[in-house]
């Protein structure tokens, strides 16, 4: 990965994310052969309660331990209420991890909380403040959903925001989560583009969940492409196994490049004649379409240097 947080012009590309338990030595030392432009070490829902206080050894020593070969160093800590999320901090600050990953972000409230915590440790270990970066997950209460705009616009670390449904789903009391043909029901689709529309607004990267069952690779294509065509940047995973698709499919296709130069062409000559708004292929063409293809172009070029 030839990207670096420090860099502002050069952001992060989060194509992939991939969860792993914060109490498996050998899942985190497997998971650096996965591929994943991001990795999570969890301490939250993924470990039970009796090992919370080893795994956040264990997840320092492996941040400590491990080469990351430039993905992302990401921990998941314990919400708020449980009491457990400073001790988190404290211990796995030590492994120096490139971010935390909250869950359960009920308002700004709780990003403010956690944003003061870490500029104390980054003085504490001697880190550039505001280095530390966070991944919000602010759809898994609803409270956050419905504070979702200034839960992102809280704190200058938040990178992206994560959108995720089985938490959402305990705390409405809902039976599914999902439809019988796998669609999301109407509240769910809510919160989802809730996450889109507020990570947009607030220049962050919107991140879409996991898709639980890993043996089933058309189904997690179906979604990942999908997301990917309505703006998601990146997806999180669940198993090593789902990580190339999830890699193929946020970087735009040879066709959709190709197509995006062609018009960029078009657009150089339509400029040149003093158009900005120009017939291409038949259809009108304009600054929108043309920001588009650059995107596009420029998400192809990072997905090139991080494989
Ligand atoms: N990270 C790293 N390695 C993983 C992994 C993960 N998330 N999931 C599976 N593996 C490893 C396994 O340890 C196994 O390694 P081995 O062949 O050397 O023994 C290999 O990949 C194949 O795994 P498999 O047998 O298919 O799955 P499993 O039964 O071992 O594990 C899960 C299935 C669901 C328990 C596991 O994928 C997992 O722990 N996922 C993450 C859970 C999590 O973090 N949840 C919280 C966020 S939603
Ligand atoms: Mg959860």
């Amino acid at each position: 990965m030839a990207t670096s947080d420090s860099n502002p012009g050069s952001p992060r590309l989060r194509r992939s994310l991939l969860f792993v338990p914060g109490d498996d030595r050998h899942k985190m030392e497997k998971s650096l052969r996965a591929g994943s432009d991001s990795l999570i070490f969890d301490l939250e829902d993924a470990v039970v309660p009796a090992h919370k206080v080893k795994a956040r050894e264990m997840v320092r020593d492996a941040l400590l331990s491990l080469d990351f070969k430039g993905a992302e160093k990401l921990v998941r800590i314990n919400p708020l209420e449980t009491g457990l999320t400073l001790d988190d901090l404290t211990v796995t600050m030590a492994g120096h991890p490139n971010g935390y990953v909250v869950p359960k972000v009920r308002s700004e409230d709780d990003v403010r909380f956690i944003d003061r915590a870490l500029a104390n440790f980054e003085a504490l270990v001697g880190r550039e403040q505001g280095s530390v970066r966070l991944v919000l997950l602010a759809t898994e209460t609803p409270e956050g959903i419905l504070n979702i705009r200034r839960v992102a616009q809280a704190s200058l670390r938040s990178a992206a925001l994560m959108w995720a449904s089985e938490d959402l789903s305990n705390a409405l009391g809902s039976r599914r989560s999902r439809k019988s043909d796998g669609s999301l029901p109407d509240v769910f689709q809510f919160a989802r583009s809730a996450c889109l529309l507020a990570a947009a607004a607030a220049g962050m990267d919107p991140l879409d969940m996991p898709y639980f069952d890993f043996h089933d690779d058309a189904g997690l294509e179906r979604e990942a492409q999908e997301a990917a065509d309505l703006g998601f940047t990146g997806k999180a995973a669940i198993h090593p196994a789902q990580i190339p698709t999830i890699n193929r499919v946020f970087v735009p296709s040879e066709d959709e490049v190709a197509e995006a130069n062609a018009l960029l062409a078009a657009a150089t000559e339509a400029f040149a004649r003093g158009q900005a708004a120009f017939v291409y292929k038949g259809a009108m063409v304009d600054a929108p379409h043309i920001n588009r293809a650059r995107k596009i172009v420029a998400r192809a070029a990072a997905g090139r240097a991080a494989s």
